[in-house]
């Protein structure tokens, strides 16, 4: 088996002594199939990245077309087409004040990029004491050593806290648990006075505030509303520092519209997007930024204000291909109003979660919801992790044909944006019957 040779990422490998990784031969529409011609609904999209179902003929020729033309070629000092093509549309669909596109080829790079370009910016305009970054407890933006700086989450950064860049962690929206006691319906973001006081405290030091805008996904898809953004929004332009919008797990038409910042009018000074851009078929990312920091980087090579980095594989062009035609897909023939049937069947359908003893809340945002086990429903105690809970459902999931993978008590869903209402049926239904087979 693989685990003689390879190391997987973000698996306690000794597992896979009883429950060997499965072995995938091929992959179609929501579909996966194992060497032994079992098939798992993906319910989860393949780490969150696929729209349109796997092996989709549009992605394929668009991939095959370029393939024909050429595989790659490095982006300094050259261009090509599948580039500029994605450029001029991401230009066009994001927020109007973001202006220029800088390719990468992940999302960690593309958070790593905004916080680069940050900094920088602060420093060639005269604010050279801007340095830190404000997150929110619960975020998450990546695992290199620069993301995991602005990571809220203790399981992923507490074996190298001494090494990260001193930023600062704010206690951010807890809708489940909420501590005002309000319900997100009629709440006015009440929680944002942590983030305000930071901002006023620190904003000589600050350089930018990083967020995943409404829904934090690693964080369990906790989900928070628009009018803590809005808030934000106001709140940096007063005391002048950048806000990073890390839609690299909401874009692409997971909320239900393309980009959060686009749908809810908002206007962040940098948009990391990733995961979906190729709708789960090549690494690529892209951070999008204003004229104004372009602007403060454009000048004589001799004043070396240039932005000083890069990846091998930036702007690959066989992936901006398929980001083109996936873009294209997601744009046309009115995809995502007809998504709309789709939110209110998993709403629907999701109504049978709730019910269960062991949900303490399911929620939803557009094509993302989530069921949060809890050992009481009255209290909210969760369950003690080393009870597994969420690996035990995976596992009961693999029996009965779906991949879930929760996260800790939190069993989640976001499928392809192609799944039918059927088959939304068939994620919640296994859904039940495995939380129930674990904890009943
Ligand atoms: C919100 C968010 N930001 C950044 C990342 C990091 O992306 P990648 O795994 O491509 O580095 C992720 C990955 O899950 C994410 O969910």
């Amino acid at each position: 088996m693989d685990f003689h040779t390879v190391w997987h990422p973000c698996t306690q490998m000794k597992d896979h002594e009883s429950v060997p990784p499965l072995l995938i031969e091929r992959a179609d529409g929501v579909y996966l199939y194992d060497r032994d011609g079992n098939k798992y609904l993906d319910v989860i999209s393949s780490w969150w990245v696929n729209l349109f179902g796997h092996n989709h003929p549009r992605l394929n020729s668009a991939l095959k077309a370029q393939l024909d033309k050429v595989a790659h070629v490095m982006f300094a000092g050259i261009t090509h087409k599948p580039a500029i093509d994605l450029a001029a549309r991401l230009i066009e669909l994001s927020p109007d004040n973001l202006r220029k596109v800088f390719f990468s080829d992940n999302g960690s790079t593309a958070v790593e990029v905004a916080v680069k370009m940050s900094l920088q910016y602060w420093r060639q305009t005269g604010h050279a004491s801007k340095r830190k970054f404000a997150y929110l407890k619960g975020g998450y933006h990546g695992e290199t050593l620069g993301a995991l700086s602005l990571c809220g989450i203790d399981m992923f950064r507490e074996n190298f806290n001494e090494v990260l860049m001193s930023n600062i962690e704010v206690e951010g929206p807890d809708c489940y648990r909420c501590p005002y006691g309000l319900k997100p319906e009629t709440c006015g973001a009440e929680c944002f006075e942590s983030m305000q006081k930071t901002l006023a405290d620190h904003q000589d030091t600050l350089a930018g505030v990083i967020i995943e805008p409404l829904v934090q996904g690693a964080a369990g898809m906790k989900m928070y509303p628009p009018v803590y953004l809005e808030k934000l929004q106001s709140a940096c332009k007063v005391h002048n520092v950048h806000t990073i919008y890390d839609e690299i797990a909401v874009g692409f038409g997971r909320t239900g519209s393309l980009f959060v910042s686009a749908e809810h009018e908002l206007s962040p000074t940098f948009l990391c997007l990733s995961k979906g851009i190729t709708s789960g078929y090549l690494p690529l990312a892209a951070t999008l930024t204003e004229d104004e920091i372009y602007s403060a980087f454009y000048d004589d090579f001799a004043t070396m204000k240039l932005f000083v980095h890069s990846h091998s594989y930036s702007a690959n062009p066989l992936a901006c291909a398929v980001a083109n035609e996936s873009l294209a897909m997601l744009t046309e023939n009115d995809f995502l109003e007809k998504l709309q049937p789709k939110i209110q069947a998993l709403k629907e359908f999701g109504k049978r979660l709730q019910e269960l003893n062991w949900v303490g809340e399911f929620r939803q945002t557009g094509m993302i919801a989530a069921a949060e086990l809890v050992k009481d429903k009255e209290t909210k105690e969760a369950f003690p992790f080393e009870d597994r809970v969420g690996y035990r459902i995976y596992q009961e999931g693999l029996k009965r044909g779906v991949l879930m993978r929760p996260l800790g008590n939190v069993v989640y869903f976001i499928p392809p944006l192609v799944i039918s209402i059927e088959e939304i049926k068939t994620m919640i239904d296994t859904a039940t019957d495995c939380i129930r087979a674990v904890l009943d």
